[in-house]
């Protein structure tokens, strides 16, 4: 699958096909792509959390507005950053926008990885940042900032329209 069509096919997915597991070798490739990402400096401050234990993703989920499908994905990275490596290397940019680029980058790197090998993702951002730490026992210099469920998909989404380029982009 060439970059296009990962970028065009993945869509975010909240169903998962229940029979099938997504196995550590496949995720390890997942994180490999990922932390292939551009990030500042090549700090690196990107901290993954990889849950495959169900009362685990249970209490990621409750922390996430209880969204079911973190529960219900075989597998659930958290992704996190260590403050104090993007403080060392950027101070406050580091810490408050760096990091941030870097896990997005490494983020979007990931899912479209994953929708190469026929995986289904979806990006959780909406969660207790607190309940989420607490719960995988993060230490406080590290922030849980996304969790992305994964699994094959039960079906594939719909797609979802985007803005017309012209109502969004200025060519000067
Ligand atoms: C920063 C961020 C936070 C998100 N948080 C959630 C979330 O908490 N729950 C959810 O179901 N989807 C979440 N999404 C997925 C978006 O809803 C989804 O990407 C968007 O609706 C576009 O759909 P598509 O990914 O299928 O193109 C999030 C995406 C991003 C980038």
């Amino acid at each position: 699958m060439d970059v296009y069509d990962a970028v065009n096919s993945r869509r975010s997915v909240r169903k998962f096909d229940g029979e099938r597991g997504v196995g550590r070798i496949l995720v390890e490739k997942l994180l490999r792509a990922a932390i292939r990402a551009p990030n500042a400096g090549n700090a690196q401050p990107w901290r993954f959390t990889v849950v495959y234990d169900t009362a685990l993703k249970e209490r990621l989920s409750e922390a996430a507005q209880g969204q079911k499908f973190v529960a219900n994905a075989p597998v659930a990275v958290v992704v996190c950053v260590d403050l104090g490596v993007a403080d060392k290397a950027y101070g406050q940019r580091g810490t408050e926008l760096y990091c941030l680029q870097d896990t997005g980058a490494a983020i979007e790197n990931l899912m479209l990885a994953a929708c190469a090998e026929g995986l289904g993702t979806c990006w959780v951002g909406a969660f207790d940042e607190q309940a989420a730490a607490l719960a995988l026992g993060l230490s406080a210099d590290v922030r849980p900032v996304a969790m992305v469920a994964i699994g094959f998909p039960a079906s594939q989404p719909r797609e979802k329209g985007r803005l017309e380029l012209d109502e969004i982009t200025e060519w000067r």
